[in-house]
C-alpha cells in the first residue's frame, strides 16, 4: 500500500496479523515501481487507492495494466475507487473492463461519497466469480440491511444526482484551487472531493484555529506525516465560501515558516 493512503489499508492488513508494507508516495501519487518492488512470494494483497484519500491524485490506465502485468499470480490487486464518479481525468481507467477480461483484481466502490449515503452504509465490490467466490467463504453472513439496498437502488436511478454533484465539486475545486493559490498555499491537482493543502505552515495549530471557526479539516501530521498539510473536503459554493473566510481569520493567527519544513528537516 502506498502512503499516505486511505488507513484502513493498514488497519485490516494488521487485523488479519499480516504485515503493511507501506510504500511513499512520489509527488503525491502512488509510487508504481516502488510498490512492485516490495511485491514477493508472500505478497497476498496490493492496494491502489485511486483517486488516492489524502491527495487526490490519481493513476492512469496505462500504469495500472502495467501493474496487473506484472503481479504474480498470488498477489490480488485491489483497487479503491471510492471516488470514481468524481474523476474527470480522460486517462484514467476503465476498470470495469478488466473485470470483464478476467483479470486479477477487484475493484471497490461505494455509495458513501458522491451518493451521500455514508450513514447507510452500502458499497460493493466487482471481480470475477471465482475471487467473488472466495470473498463469500470468509465475510460475515449478515448483509448490506434492506433500508440501504433500497437507498443504494433509488440512487442508481437517479444519474442526475450524480451528474450535479460532480459539477458543484469541479467548480468547487477550481475556486478554491484558485482562492488557495492567491494566499500562497499550493492546492494538490485532485480528482477527488477534497484538496490536500501545503500551508506552509504549523497545520495542527491552524486545524485547530479553523476548528474554533466552526470549520473541521483533516490535518496532517500524525496519520500522513505532513506536519504543514491539511486536507479539506470540498463543499457547495456557500460552504467553500465559509472555509476561506475562516482560513483568512485562521491563518492571521499563524505565520508561515520561512522555509518548507519538508526541506528543514
Ligand atoms: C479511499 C476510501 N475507500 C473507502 C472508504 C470507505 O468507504 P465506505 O464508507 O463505503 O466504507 C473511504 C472513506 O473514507 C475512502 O476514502
Amino acid at each position: 500500500m502506498a502512503h499516505p493512503s486511505f488507513v484502513m489499508y493498514e488497519t485490516d492488513t494488521l487485523v488479519c496479523d499480516a504485515e503493511p508494507r507501506k510504500v511513499p508516495l512520489t509527488d503525491y501519487t502512488h509510487d508504481l515501481d516502488a510498490m512492485l518492488e516490495r511485491v514477493d512470494a508472500r505478497t497476498r494483497l496490493f492496494f491502489v487507492c485511486n483517486p488516492n484519500n489524502p491527495t487526490g491524485t490519481y493513476v492512469t490506465r496505462a500504469e495500472i495494466e502495467r501493474v496487473m502485468d506484472r503481479l504474480p499470480d498470488s498477489c490480488l490487486l485491489v483497487l479503491d475507487e471510492a471516488y470514481y464518479e468524481y474523476v474527470d481525468a480522460p486517462d484514467y481507467p476503465q476498470s470495469l473492463d478488466y473485470v470483464r477480461e478476467g483479470r486479477r483484481l477487484i475493484v471497490l466502490r461505494t455509495f458513501s461519497k458522491i451518493y451521500a449515503l455514508a450513514g447507510l452504509r452500502v458499497g460493493y465490490g466487482m471481480a470475477r466469480p471465482d475471487i467473488v467466490q472466495a470473498l463469500h467463504q470468509v465475510r460475515p453472513p449478515f448483509n448490506v440491511n434492506s433500508l440501504a439496498q433500497v437507498a443504494a437502488q433509488a440512487s442508481l436511478a437517479d444519474p442526475e444526482q450524480v451528474t450535479r454533484s460532480r459539477e458543484v465539486n469541479r467548480q468547487g475545486r477550481d475556486t478554491l484551487t484558485r482562492e488557495l493559490e492567491r494566499r500562497g498555499m499550493r492546492a494538490v491537482p485532485t480528482q477527488a472531493n477534497f484538496i490536500y493543502i501545503d500551508t506552509a505552515r504549523d497545520a495542527r495549530r491552524l486545524g485547530e484555529e479553523l476548528l474554533c471557526r466552526g470549520v473541521i479539516v483533516r490535518v496532517g501530521d500524525w496519520i500522513f506525516g505532513d506536519p504543514t498539510f491539511i486536507r479539506v473536503t470540498i463543499g457547495t459554493p456557500e460552504q467553500n465560501e465559509r472555509f476561506i473566510e475562516a482560513l483568512d481569520k485562521a491563518i492571521r493567527e499563524i505565520p508561515p515558516y520561512e522555509e518548507p519544513l519538508a526541506k528543514a528537516s
